[in-house]
């Protein structure tokens, strides 16, 4: 399966995702592009030093739907099959997700519903949650809405700051994003409304 990535910033899942496939931990598969909206992206470079290619496509005032049909353009071009957003900070237009129809899967540092958009790990720890985590869902025109495919709790201690809430969410992050890229891959699932089925 040919995997494009999105990233806007560190980049340490889409990291974890091109480890899985040069190490065949993620078998059946190819990362055959790493995007970035931001040329500043620290990603940009651990991609290239893994020997992925990657593309800047910044916004430059465009409309979404402008910015988003060139990133589509450049996935299409590489034969994309799977988009993974990996802290990929921008909303995708309805045309977006119409090109990779259940083919675009984000990871989320919270347990969906609860705590979407930004600073995640933030809100749950303001808030006063005692267990948060992160969910790796299917992506819609909503924003961290579509359907989901794998969740992992994450116990929040009393001596925890946002801080070390965020790290060791992050953690769990890397391997939860794997192990549903490996259920995608493998093709056995079934997405029924809002619920993802497989073995
Ligand atoms: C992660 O916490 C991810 O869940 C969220 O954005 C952050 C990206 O981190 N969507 P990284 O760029 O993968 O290191």
């Amino acid at each position: 399966m040919k995997i494009g990535i999105l990233i806007s910033g560190r980049g340490s899942n889409m990291v974890a995702i091109v480890e899985a496939v040069q190490s065949g931990q993620l078998p059946n598969s190819e990362v055959v592009v790493v995007i970035s909206d931001k040329k500043s992206a620290e990603g940009l470079e651990k991609a290239k030093a893994r020997g992925v290619e990657t593309v800047v496509v910044a916004r430059k005032q465009r409309s979404r739907e402008e910015h988003d049909a060139e990133i589509i353009a450049e996935l299409k071009r590489r034969g994309t099959e799977l988009v993974c957003l990996a802290g990929y900070m921008r909303l995708l237009s309805g045309d977006f997700v119409a090109a990779f129809p259940n083919k675009i899967v984000n990871i989320h540092p919270s347990l969906l519903p609860a705590f979407p958009g930004l600073e995640a790990q933030r809100q749950a720890f303001d808030y006063g949650v005692k267990i948060s985590g992160c969910t790796v869902h299917f992506v819609d025109e909503d924003l961290d809405h579509g359907a989901i495919i794998l969740q992992k709790a994450v116990e929040v201690a009393d001596t925890d700051t946002a801080e070390t809430l965020s790290a060791k969410i992050l953690e769990h992050e890397h391997a939860l994003y794997i192990e549903a890229l490996r259920i995608i891959v493998r093709k056995n699932y079934k997405i029924v409304g809002r619920k993802v089925f497989y073995d």
